[in-house]
């Protein structure tokens, strides 16, 4: 990415992968409207450059993020918030068409956890700490956290989670499903993060952007109308070269080189 960011560093470190780190590290990386703006400006610009296939979002070895800022949301009123819609744009990053993996480390508190959750697939490190401490603030969690969470980990585990505000060490996140796989340390992570975004951006962009969609409409839809629109999706497929030139590949031996058309 050409583009500066205030409260982001991006960086291209892998073939066809991106890297988005948070950076306020000031405040652990608290989200607030300006960093989520520049956030989601970055995920829709990434979506349409054709040299990246997958994005990496971490934070720091300390904080991938805790939380939304209280200090900003202290003085808010009912009218600010729900008048100005407060975090409803957050979630934007979930209309993002390339795969994302977030890679967490050290806290993922409140938003920050409902951010890591937005991601694809969820990395992290055996000492990364998730919870929704929400309750302790007399609120909510408020950016998918009741939703995701309990869709991640079952019911009776979110809402012990979101009831008493406890957190979920990493380790606990792997067994519980919550992330795919949990490193020994922070720089592991990032870089297992970055392992398997080169693997998903060195196949066909139709083809992941399809699985993609088609494994999060299962989120939303029943499962029979789910698999039918799986099956017209996959029929889809068939109109591109790309299926092609896999299917060619596969047969010859060969290594698929791919069109993405
Ligand atoms: C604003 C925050 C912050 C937050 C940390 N800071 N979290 N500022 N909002 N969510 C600031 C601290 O005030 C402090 O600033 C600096 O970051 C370093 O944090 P410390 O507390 O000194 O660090 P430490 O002692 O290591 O403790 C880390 C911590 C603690 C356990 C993560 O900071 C903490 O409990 N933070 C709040 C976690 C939380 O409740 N998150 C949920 C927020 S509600 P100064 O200026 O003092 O150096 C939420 C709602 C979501 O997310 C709903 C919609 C999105």
């Amino acid at each position: 990415s050409s583009q500066t960011y205030e409260y982001l560093k991006v960086s291209t470190p892998r073939t066809g992968v991106a890297l988005i780190e948070l950076n306020r590290p000031k405040a652990l990386n608290a989200l607030f409207t300006p960093l989520i703006t520049e956030l989601n400006a970055c995920a829709k610009q990434l979506d349409k450059d054709s040299s990246i296939g997958a994005i990496v979002l971490t934070g720091s070895p300390k904080a991938f993020a805790a939380g939304a800022d209280i200090k900003e949301m202290a003085p808010k009123t009912f009218g600010d918030v729900y008048g100005n819609d407060f975090i409803e744009s957050w979630n934007d990053l979930t209309l993002t068409k390339k795969p994302i993996i977030s890679a967490v480390n050290g806290y993922a508190l409140g938003g920050g956890c409902e951010l890591a959750m937005m991601a694809d697939i969820v990395y992290c490190s055996a000492s990364a700490n998730f919870g929704q401490p929400e309750i302790k603030l007399g609120v909510i969690p408020g950016a998918g956290g009741s939703q995701r969470l309990t869709k991640g980990i079952g019911k009776s585990r979110a809402m012990e989670m979101i009831l008493t505000g406890d957190n979920l060490s990493g380790t606990k996140a792997g067994e519980w499903g919550l992330a795919a796989k949990v490193f020994e340390d922070a720089e592991k992570c990032v870089e297992g993060a970055l392992d398997t975004a080169e693997k998903i951006a060195g196949y066909s962009r139709l083809a992941v952007k399809a699985a993609k969609e088609v494994v999060n409409k299962s989120q939303d839809l029943g499962i029979r109308e789910g698999v039918e629109f799986e099956r017209r999706v996959f029929h889809g497929l068939f109109g591109s070269q790309d299926q092609k030139i896999g299917m060619k590949a596969f047969a010859e031996k060969k290594k698929a080189e791919w069109t993405h058309e």
